[in-house]
């Protein structure tokens, strides 16, 4: 129990890593959280700092959540070669390791957006969230991506693409047959980035939110 307790604990770390703040902060010396949607997501990155300091980000922030879930199933496995070569002790068995790497992957979206190195904010965990998800299951991880690609494709609006993504991911999950603590994660995760997504869902009810790359009207 102890372990699982560090484990949890250290996904959290993980998802707290804030490489949106570092990047304001190191290359132009702002807060980003006081500037556009006051997200420190790639998104918010992308309209505050430009192109290359936002695919760094993305790519950092997904690398979070598949780190967070490999790091318990590298655990467990460690865990279980052990067990078997004593020849004692209880075996993980796979829906233990289920449920784990499940609680795993929420901390680390909790982690992002709530970090305990920026006062409990960040970003809206859908960058780590694809982390996650490519880690539990890549199949349902590029589905969900290729959902997010099609709204973008159509509307340019990243919020968009993040909200309607984070619902299908539940489909992908229950469609390709994945373990019951997955669809959980699907539920709970999903429901979670879409709750960070207020502000934007007000501005899209409102018709002003911002297309990739454009800044918010408050600040143009
Ligand atoms: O991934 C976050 C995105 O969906 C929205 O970001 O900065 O426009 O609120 P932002």
């Amino acid at each position: 129990l102890a372990v699982n307790a560090i484990l949890l604990g250290v996904a959290y770390l993980l998802g707290s890593v804030p490489p949106g703040y570092l990047a304001g902060r190191l290359l132009k010396g702002i807060d980003i959280r006081e500037h556009g949607s006051g997200s420190t997501g790639a998104t918010n990155v992308l309209r505050t700092l430009g192109k290359g300091p936002a695919i760094a980000v993305l790519l950092i922030d997904i690398l979070k959540g598949v780190l967070a879930i490999a790091l318990v199933r590298w655990c467990y496995s460690l865990a279980q070669t052990q067990a078997l070569a004593t020849a004692a002790g209880s075996v993980a068995s796979g829906s233990a390791l289920d449920w784990m790497v499940t609680l795993a992957g929420l901390a680390a979206l909790l982690g992002h957006s709530k970090s305990i190195w920026l006062k409990f904010t960040g970003g809206k965990s859908v960058a780590t969230g694809l982390g996650v998800l490519l880690a539990l299951s890549w199949q349902v991880g590029l589905s969900t991506f290729a959902v997010f690609g099609v709204v973008m494709a159509v509307s340019r609006i990243v919020s968009l693409s993040s909200i309607t993504a984070a619902i299908a991911v539940l489909v992908f999950m229950v469609l390709l047959g994945q373990p019951l603590p997955y669809q959980l994660f699907a539920i709970a995760g999903g429901l979670y980035v879409v709750l960070r997504h207020r502000a934007n869902i007000q501005r899209l009810l409102a018709g002003t939110e911002p297309r990739i790359g454009q800044k918010l009207a408050s600040e143009s």
